[in-house]
């Protein structure tokens, strides 16, 4: 199968690529390396440098990929900045992806799966929420991700073309960005292994849900290729699995140390908390394991390990 990823040269988008790889496919990716990089891409790979904005350059792209399927990673990501420039968040996150989906459409390919978020939809949750959670989005960024659901749907129903949102938790790995706002794991890591101190918000207790880059990649995949029995279906990709951000420190540290038993990596400190951050956000995603048979598979130890693993290759 032919799939074209957009935003295939970031940290998700890139495991997905080589999750089609593994799984036999024909990936495709399409990225204006805003954030992402080219050495991200598995050798051989066909890299589009397009902005998803560009309507009349990925009209050529879909002429020449003509893919069977679409998966929509490419984003304006950053929560603070859709609420300094709203304006900018709805170009790309909801222009970009109407632009998108029409190529979708228009080249004949037979299934979108989007990068939605279970975070920004849900807010302050101390329970697993499900995708009936009523979705109650408070800034532009997590406005755009509903407003991209609901497109989607649309499209589904309008168009006869199949569509899932995957919504996910808080996704951490190898080839996160850690220059960042949300790549906490990242951030965590490239500090320390530097053996300076990583600054925990507030008081640190602020829970999340983290669920490992190729385990979502997975998720993708399952859901570009499982066969469904709805046109449209929105699920939550996650563990269900509360860690707040001063164990996630804690574990960092000891994966460093792990490393190099002799290295002097200072515990983190506490700085001020950041306004509008949720005490909690967790996801259950069992309908993911209903509908596609896809459950999470790499533990936050196991995949922490790895995590600081990748960065130590890098910055060593
Ligand atoms: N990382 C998380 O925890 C998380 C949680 C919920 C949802 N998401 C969503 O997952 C998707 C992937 O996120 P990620 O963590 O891999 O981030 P990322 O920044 O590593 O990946 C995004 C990619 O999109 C590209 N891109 C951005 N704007 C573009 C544009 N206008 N045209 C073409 N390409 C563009 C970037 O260069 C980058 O390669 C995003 O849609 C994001 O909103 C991520």
């Amino acid at each position: 199968m032919r799939v074209l990823i957009t935003g295939g040269a970031g940290f998700i988008g890139s495991h997905i690529v080589d999750a089609c790889l593994a799984a036999g496919h024909e990936p495709f990716v399409v990225d204006n390396l805003s954030s992402g990089s080219r050495e991200n891409v598995a050798a051989g790979v066909p890299l589009f440098e397009v902005d998803v904005c560009d309507q009349p350059r990925l009209v050529q792209v879909f002429d020449e990929v003509r893919p069977d399927a679409v998966c929509h990673q490419a984003a304006q990501m950053s929560v603070s900045r859709s609420v300094r420039e709203p304006a900018f968040d709805a170009q790309v996150n909801i222009m970009g992806l109407i632009h998108v989906f029409d190529q979708a459409v228009r080249v004949g390919a037979k299934r979108i799966v989007f990068a939605s978020s279970g975070g920004v939809l849900y807010g302050d949750v101390t329970e697993p929420a499900p995708e009936n959670t009523p979705a109650a989005p408070i800034s532009p960024y997590g406005i755009s991700k509903w407003a991209g659901e609901k497109y989607l749907e649309f499209y589904t129903r309008e168009h006869g073309i199949q569509g899932v949102a995957l919504r996910y938790a808080n996704v951490y790995g190898p080839r996160q960005n850690p220059h960042g706002e949300a790549g906490v794991v990242a951030i965590f890591s490239k500090k320390m292994l530097a053996g300076e101190p990583a600054t925990v918000n507030g008081d640190g207790k602020y829970d999340r849900d983290y669920v490992f880059g190729p385990d979502v990649a997975k998720a993708n995949l399952a859901a570009l290729t499982a066969p469904l029995s709805v046109p449209f279906l929105a699920l939550n990709v996650g563990t269900g699995i509360k860690s707040d951000v001063n164990v996630l420190a804690d574990r960092v540290r000891a994966e460093v140390l792990k490393l190099n038993p002799a290295a002097s990596v200072p515990v983190a400190l506490h700085g001020p908390s950041r306004a509008g951050d949720l005490r909690s956000s967790v996801v259950d995603a069992r309908l993911a394991g209903e509908t596609l048979g896809w459950k999470p598979a790499v533990s936050l130890e196991a995949g922490l390990a790895q995590t600081v693993q990748w960065f130590a290759k890098r910055s060593g």
